[in-house]
């Protein structure tokens, strides 16, 4: 596992935070998270959502955003990527066409062009993002990144297509946006994965190839969902003598119930947090220098503001230091 570089600005102080992992594992409601304790914080702070699916915008109950990017709280603005978009702005600002003159065209061509030639799809979602970075309207961009297979194809497009095309025009237009996203201060990624054995491996998997492969900041890793401990040692003796078969007969008898069930359920309880344990330690130990959160399962939080509040809070408390800095 890398032994990642500077953490000495805080996570949040930086520009361009990618947030990436497994699917489901939780990226979406951690980007929903440091989205609204940036916003509080005082910071104009942009969510992308590169899939579009909306999910972010469930999560802060509000409607999905387009590519043109909306205001849903005081200093949270939140956008949709859509390379055809990202490619017909590009074209606008760096070519000077007139939109009405490109509008045909560009449709029929845009297929053509996004799908024939290596890195373009790609270039174009790092392109915009950087762009953002450059214009400045955001103290801070946090993306909802793709999952493990893509990101690393995104974070690296900049350099494969500066090594594949030399020549002068094309590589000034990917230099600026090496010169933001490998930029340390600036960029960084934070892997999200939960405790079991496949999001653990792909999470050290997909960290050990943004290190060999790209040149961007690992900022952070994040076990979400985490069982927490929900009673003590003695607490646990004391659920294991309300097995003993007569102890249960007796309580059962007195609510009117069968109290087996409580109990499954507290063995149940422990059992999840002893399997996650040894993944939790190996992604733990996996690396000196980057930091790694835990975020407990939140039960009963639904999957809306409650949910994304309650992580904010978990991750403020981890994370204090690591996320503000500056
Ligand atoms: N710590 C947590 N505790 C409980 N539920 C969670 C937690 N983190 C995420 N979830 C839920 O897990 C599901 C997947 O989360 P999501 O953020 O959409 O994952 P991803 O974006 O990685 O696919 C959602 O229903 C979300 O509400
Ligand atoms: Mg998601």
């Amino acid at each position: 596992m890398p032994n990642s570089g500077s953490n000495s600005i805080g996570l949040l102080d930086r520009s361009l935070v990618f947030i990436t992992g497994k699917g489901g594992v939780g990226k979406s409601s951690v980007t929903a998270a440091l989205g609204l304790l940036a916003a509080k914080a005082g910071k104009r702070t942009l969510i992308c959502e590169v899939d579009a699916k909306g999910d972010v915008a469930r999560l802060l109950d509000c409607e999905p955003s387009g590519f043109e990017p909306t205001e849903i709280r005081e200093n949270l603005f939140l956008m949709a990527m859509n390379t055809e978009e990202a490619l017909r702005e590009y074209l606008r600002i760096y070519l000077r066409l007139p939109v009405v003159a490109m509008l045909g065209p560009l449709a029929k061509t845009f297929d053509f062009v996004a799908n024939a030639a290596p890195g373009v799809q790609e270039i174009l979602v790092v392109g915009k993002l950087c762009y953002e970075v450059r214009e400045a309207k955001y103290d801070l961009i946090l993306v909802d990144a793709t999952s493990t297979g893509h990101i690393v194809s995104q974070l690296a497009s900049p350099k494969g297509i500066s090594e594949l095309v030399r020549l002068g025009m094309v590589k000034d237009q990917v230099a600026w946006m090496e010169d933001i996203l490998y930029d340390s201060l600036q960029t960084s990624v934070i892997v999200v994965a939960t405790p079991a054995e496949t999001p653990i491996n792909e999470a050290l998997e997909l960290a050990e190839r943004i290190d060999l492969e790209t040149e961007v900041h690992l900022g952070a890793l994040v076990v979400n969902k985490v069982m927490p401990e929900l009673f003590s040692r003695s607490e646990e003796e004391f659920f294991t003598a309300l097995k003993d078969p007569k102890v249960a007969k007796v309580l059962s008898r007195v609510v009117s119930s069968d109290i087996g069930l409580l109990l499954r359920g507290s063995s149940a309880a422990l059992e999840m947090r002893r399997c996650a344990a040894p993944y939790v330690e190996r992604l733990m130990g996996s690396s000196d220098t980057v930091p790694v959160a835990l975020i407990p399962l939140m039960f009963g939080a639904g999957s809306g503001m409650k949910l994304v509040r309650d992580l904010g809070e978990a991750l403020a408390a981890e994370w204090d230091e690591l996320l503000w800095q500056g």
